[in-house]
C-alpha cells in the first residue's frame, strides 16, 4: 500500500494586493451578485470571467421553485462566455457571494458540478482558469487552475 497525497496551492491576498485586472474582475463578480435570482437560498452568487481579448461576461445564479432546475452563477457565467464568444478561451474566472446584504466573510467556494464545468472549459480551450474566490477576510486566488480543486478528475479521456 502507498499513500499518495494532492497538494492544494492556492494565495491569499488583500483586495488592495491584486492587480488592476483582478480587481476589476472581483469588482464585476460583485456587480453580477446583484442579479441574482435567488429567493429560496438568499445566497446571491455572482460570477464574472475574463475572456482572452479582455472582455468580462459576468452571470448569477438562478433559482427555481423546483430546485435542481436551478443553476449556479458559474456555470450560468460559463455557458454564456462559451455560447457567446465560442472562439475566446477563458482566461480567469472570479467569484463572489452575497447574503443578508453582506458579502461572505470567507471567500466562496464553487460547488462540484460547477469545477466540472470548469474543467471542461480548460480542456475545450486548451489552458487552465486562474480563479479567484472573493471574500470580504480575503481572497483566494488559484493560479494553476481547477486541477488545484478537482483532483482525480473525470473527463473525456475514459469514454475513448
Ligand atoms: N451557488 C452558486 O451559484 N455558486 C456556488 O459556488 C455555490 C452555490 C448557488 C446555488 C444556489 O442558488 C445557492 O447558491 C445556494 O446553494
Amino acid at each position: 500500500m502507498k499513500t499518495l497525497t494532492h497538494t492544494f496551492h492556492y494565495q491569499l491576498y488583500t483586495y488592495d494586493e491584486l492587480c488592476e485586472t483582478d480587481r476589476k474582475l472581483i469588482d464585476a463578480a460583485k456587480a453580477a451578485t446583484r442579479g441574482s435570482y435567488a429567493p429560496y437560498s438568499q445566497l446571491h452568487v455572482g460570477a464574472a470571467a475574463l475572456l482572452s481579448d479582455g472582455i468580462i461576461v459576468q452571470g448569477n445564479n438562478q433559482e427555481n421553485a423546483a430546485y435542481p432546475s436551478g443553476i449556479c452563477a458559474e456555470r450560468t457565467t460559463l455557458f454564456y462566455a462559451n455560447a457567446a464568444h465560442p472562439d475566446k478561451p477563458v482566461e480567469a474566472l472570479a467569484i463572489a457571494a452575497c447574503s443578508g446584504g453582506e458579502f461572505t466573510h470567507s471567500p466562496i467556494a464553487p460547488c462540484g458540478a460547477c469545477r466540472q464545468v470548469m474543467l471542461e472549459v480548460e480542456q475545450r480551450y486548451h489552458q487552465p482558469i486562474r480563479i479567484l474566490l472573493y471574500g470580504t477576510e480575503g481572497i483566494y486566488v488559484i493560479e494553476g487552475g481547477i486541477r488545484e480543486l478537482l483532483p482525480l478528475t473525470f473527463d473525456a479521456s475514459f469514454l475513448k
